[in-house]
């Protein structure tokens, strides 16, 4: 019996914990690898109140990235400041409540890329002017666009496409620019170790430290470029996966990072960090259809992203189980196969880790926090307060 086991007997599987000790050791870290700088939390990779709240209590954590503005607008309803919404919003009901109220436009940050985002926004008649944060593309193209690593997202990537977009937004009565964003997803989102894999591995490396160089140089001349226009407060930048490289940009005043909190499995492979995994989910032994194989009840929390398996959870305890070529994780059972099967009996647990980090909080209400050999309570999801925003 592992000491999760242990602390957690008195509970039902299947649920979901968040080791507090590995959460604070994992904030910890993150906040010696940004040197200084402001860490954003990445709200969708956490999703869940009360933990958000206490990486915010931590010095070197400051302000909320959050996902969607209906998330937003509750946040800032709960007592949190500062809340950038990181993805466009075509939410009207939204923008209109927004709008109206004019602490949440004291508090919330809109991401924009087009003309279109101003537009919409202006539509809503806001009585205060409304903040809001230009987005950059800040991915990776070489051989004339043949070769592209890196998040579709922004269509804005030059000085003079970043230039022309904060004109427009100056021209605009109710509206503020008051920060960019670049997320170099191909740095902070894909790990330069990937087990097995030397050729992939240097080939990561390879794009990593191009993508790295042609970044400080465009990310800092956009910068300088949209400061003569408008007095920004912020230029975020950076993830989990990047933030010692990404604050090491003069440009860069801040970086996000959400995912190291709970440090899920695709973070196990930079060279860069290490982290705790610290949020599990356990579920039970219900089925021993065979030697070497035991079916335990749900497990189907597939990740989002490409699909294969990467995104699948990773039986973590006992050590040695792997799935079921033709099922996978299921949706309702799931089988697994190895030595440690046999060791298992009826109403045990098998513990598993998600491959990503918030989306885990999608199928629990509760997280149940251990400190050392402890319960230390629990605390509710963003869906367990019945708040599924995505
Ligand atoms: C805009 C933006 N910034 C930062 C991040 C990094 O978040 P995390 O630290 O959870 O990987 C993401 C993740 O997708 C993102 O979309």
């Amino acid at each position: 019996m592992n000491r999760y086991d242990r602390v957690t007997a008195a509970l039902e599987p299947p649920f979901a914990v968040v080791d507090l000790d590995a959460f604070d050791a994992n904030a910890a870290e993150l906040v010696r690898r940004a040197r200084g700088k402001p860490i954003r939390i990445a709200s969708k990779s956490v999703r869940c109140r009360s933990l958000l709240e206490r990486a915010l209590a931590l010095p070197g954590f400051a302000g909320i990235m959050a996902y969607t503005l209906p998330e937003a607008l509750w946040l800032v309803s709960q007592g949190f400041r500062d809340v950038l919404v990181a993805y466009p919003t075509v939410d009207r009901s939204a923008l209109a409540v927004l709008a109206a109220d004019p602490r949440a436009a004291w508090e919330i940050t809109l991401l924009v890329d087009s003309p279109e985002h101003l537009d919409l926004i202006e539509s809503t008649h806001p009585t205060t002017r409304i903040r809001v944060c230009l987005d950059i593309d800040a991915g990776y193209v070489a051989l004339g666009g043949r070769v592209r690593a890196g998040a579709r997202r922004s269509p804005v990537r030059t000085p003079a496409q970043a230039v022309t977009l904060a004109r427009d937004i100056g021209r605009r009565r109710t509206l503020r620019l008051v920060g960019l964003m670049a997320y170099e997803g191909q740095i902070a989102g894909v790990g330069d170790n990937p087990p097995g894999n030397p050729l992939l591995a240097r080939a990561i490396r390879v794009m990593q430290a191009r993508s790295t160089r042609e970044l400080i140089r465009r990310r800092g001349r956009i910068v300088q470029a949209v400061r003569n226009l408008a007095e920004l407060e912020f230029v975020n930048g950076g993830g989990t996966g990047s933030v010692e490289k990404t604050v090491r940009e003069r440009a860069v005043t801040e970086v996000a990072a959400g995912s190291g909190l709970y440090h899920p499995r695709l973070f196990d492979h930079y060279t860069g960090f290490r982290g705790t995994p610290a949020a599990l989910f356990a579920l039970p032994v219900v089925r021993r259809p065979g030697p070497g194989v035991v079916t335990v009840l749900g497990g189907g929390y597939h990740a989002s992203g490409p699909p294969g398996p990467s995104r699948l959870p990773q039986p973590h305890h006992p050590a040695g189980l792997r799935y079921d070529g033709n099922e996978g994780a299921g949706e309702v059972q799931t089988p697994l196969h190895g030595p440690a099967a046999d060791r298992l009996r009826i109403g045990d647990r098998v513990w598993f880790r998600h491959a990503k980090a918030g989306e885990l909080c999608e199928h629990f209400d509760t997280l149940h926090l251990i400190t050392g050999d402890s319960l230390a309570g629990q605390a509710p999801t963003y869906r367990g307060e019945g708040k599924t925003f995505l």
